[in-house]
């Protein structure tokens, strides 16, 4: 890499080989985006081509109205790279968790069968174009054979964290009316076999569920519901190898995923088949330079929206080879992450800061131990990234020759869409960097005017915004123009992060503007956090608010108002415990402060501003003008300092 003054570029070799190296890109997309994109879906295969390729009903939009596809067919028989180049080539290579166990590997005809039978014996349970399919499963092959495998029939997958509680899982499948649940009987995670069957039992309660498909992944001990439970092997068994892919509309939708909500509901973010494809191909082939000898590892778990776009889809439609990763990358030892770099050769890297951060703690004698030198491209995402841990990865991981990306996008927006390119750059530590081609961001102030650099504001997303952006939330349109498209009107997609750009007009993310916490880069409402502890039955209101953190980012603090008799140790205990029950382990407090009473505006809402200032020790509350009862911050204070 090249370093002018602070920023960095890629070097003369690297540039020669990027798919992408001239800057000229983005002046051609600017001319015309909608253009640009046409030309760019040209590029996959469509059964028929589009009648119109954006048109715009605010808050409402559409991409390749008219055109069909299916995106299975664009990653097997019909792939770019040429059928008959990729089917023998290695798709997914799977890493278990404990070191003793083997690695599978599928090629991509290997996987296409397994997505055909599996896909056969969906039609068999009777799952039909546009029913919705719970899947509840670990970083396991099954996974990615069942995502393809409702996509190949047309049904709307709708995976859910396999970390999520029953609790969590209950409420997305009550939201989606999914008659099919899709789980294992466990897995591993540090050291330890999750029995996930057990958590999937308790979570189907009170749902349409009628059939659950079980995979043997650790083979203990489950109870299997007779006329309800069916295992994965005896249903695939004697079903065909072929099936034809159904062939879809451009908007109809591929997916459901769910992001936390800011009233305890999650809300399910609507993806559609054709501008999904589009953008999953492209972002993945620029952002990430894949070329056929690559060997791509994204780390994100598969529930989140990282794992559908970057650890299955688009390294699938680019036809290349990418890594599954079973356990925690610091298990058994903090450098299996490096050793599982070393072990494939890896070349392009993905992960997001707080791994970094963790690895960075561990510190460089672990690194000593592995060849890191096949990595080409590192790449960082979920929440920004501090400068300490972007020099930490530039200079540790990628030996200051790897371009770093750091990739901003969001659940919603279904791909990366802001990001330097590799083979152009600049990359500057703490900047994301452009948006994508084809993009157009802006940052506003409150009163909707454009922010001059250095300035902060909000950041959003002008029209014709992304194919792949979402087209709604599930079952809610209230939710969708009140959330995205109601601060700037309904031209105007608003993403609730604030962000400031730089002269060249790279953009650097300052955070959130909402209620959503950032916590090891999974993203949760404080409010999805307080209903979950007010279920607590002498708790009669909590606040939460984030607390930085070293390694984390950021961690929720509790603040609860209880009524009961406990000892405050029993009561923060069971707080957590409470959080474990209805979401589960990903963001569990930090700290839960017991108090009287939460300060309050007149009409009774929580000024968590001021409990933030509070916990940081900030002397200057701001304007506490509207606070209705002051007397609570000396005794809040109390309590932090005690
Ligand atoms: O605040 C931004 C932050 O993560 C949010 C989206 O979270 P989620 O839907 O869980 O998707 C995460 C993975 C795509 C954004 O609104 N965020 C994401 N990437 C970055 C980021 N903040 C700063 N820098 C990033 N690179």
């Amino acid at each position: 890499m090249i370093k002018k003054g602070n920023l960095y570029f890629p070097g003369k070799e690297f540039k020669k080989k990027a798919l992408v190296k001239s800057a000229a890109i983005y002046k051609e997309a600017a001319k015309n985006p909608i253009r640009f994109w046409e030309k760019l879906a040209k590029g996959l295969f469509w059964y028929k081509k589009w009648k119109k390729v954006f048109s715009h009903q605010p808050p409402y939009f559409h991409w390749f109205s008219g055109g069909k596809i299916n995106i299975t067919a664009d990653i097997f028989e019909e792939n770019r790279a040429g059928w008959e180049n990729v089917k023998n080539r290695v798709a997914l290579i799977w890493e278990p968790e404990p070191l003793e166990g083997r690695e599978r590997v599928f090629t991509y005809y290997q996987l296409l069968r397994e997505v055909n039978r599996f896909a056969n014996a969906l039609l068999k349970l009777g799952v039909k174009k546009g029913d919705r399919v719970g899947i509840y499963l670990p970083m396991i092959p099954e996974v990615i054979v069942s995502m393809l495998a409702c996509a190949r029939i047309g049904a709307v997958h709708s995976v859910v964290f396999s970390a999520f509680s029953p609790n969590a899982l209950r409420i997305r499948l009550q939201d989606t009316e999914a008659k099919v649940l899709i789980t294992a009987d466990g897995y591993y995670r540090r050291g330890k076999v999750i029995n996930l069957k057990k958590q999937a039992d308790e979570g189907v309660k009170g749902t349409k569920v009628r059939k659950m498909v079980v995979v043997k992944r650790a083979a203990n001990k489950v109870e299997m519901k007779k006329g309800r439970d069916l295992w994965w092997s005896d249903i695939i068994e004697k079903e065909s190898e072929k099936m034809q892919p159904r062939i879809m509309d451009a908007e109809d939708v591929l997916f459901i995923l769910y992001t936390s909500g800011s009233t305890g509901k999650p809300k399910g973010t609507v993806h559609a088949c054709g501008g999904y494809t589009v953008q999953a191909y492209w972002t993945t082939r620029w952002i990430f330079d894949l070329k056929p000898d690559d060997i791509f590892w994204s780390t994100a778990d598969i529930g989140w929206i990282t794992g559908h776009t970057y650890s299955c889809y688009g390294p699938l439609l680019n036809g290349a080879s990418f890594i599954m990763f079973e356990g925690a990358p610091d298990w058994p030892s903090p450098d299996r992450w490096a050793q599982v770099i070393e072990k494939y050769g890896v070349t392009t890297f993905y992960t997001a800061p707080t791994a970094v951060r963790m690895f960075e703690k561990y510190g460089k004698k672990y690194l000593k131990k592995h060849k890191l030198d096949t990595l080409q491209i590192l790449a960082s995402v979920g929440e920004p990234i501090d400068a300490a841990a972007w020099h930490w990865y530039f200079k540790n991981v990628g030996k200051e020759r790897c371009p770093l990306l750091d990739t901003w996008w969001q659940t919603e927006t279904g791909g990366i869409l802001i990001t330097s390119l590799p083979g152009i750059g600049p990359f500057k530590p703490t900047f994301t960097g452009l948006p994508f081609p084809g993009t157009r961001f802006d940052i506003l102030d409150e009163k909707g005017k454009s922010c001059p650099p250095g300035k902060q504001g909000s950041l959003v997303l002008l029209p014709p915004f992304a194919p792949g952006l979402l087209r709604g939330v599930y079952k809610n349109p209230e939710k969708y123009k009140k959330t995205y498209w109601s601060q700037y009107g309904e031209r105007i997609y608003f993403t609730s992060d604030s962000a400031y750009k730089d002269r060249r007009g790279l953009i650097r993310i300052v955070g959130r503007m909402d209620d959503v916490i950032k916590v090891a880069g999974h993203r949760i409402t404080t409010g999805e956090l307080e209903s979950a502890v007010n279920t607590h039955p002498e708790i009669t209101e909590s606040a939460v608010v984030g607390k930085k953190d070293e390694i984390k980012g950021e961690v929720p603090v509790v603040f609860v108002v209880y009524k009961g008799n406990k000892a405050s140790e029993v009561v923060k205990k069971e707080v957590v415990l409470q959080v474990r029950k209805q979401i589960g382990p990903i963001a569990l407090p930090k700290e839960v402060y017991l108090v009287e009473d939460l300060p309050k505006t007149r009409s009774g809402k929580i000024m968590r501003r001021i409990l933030k200032k509070l916990l940081t020790g900030e002397k200057d509350l701001g304007d506490t003008s509207t606070l209705a009862n002051p007397e609570t911050i000396k005794k809040i204070k109390a309590v932090i300092k005690r």
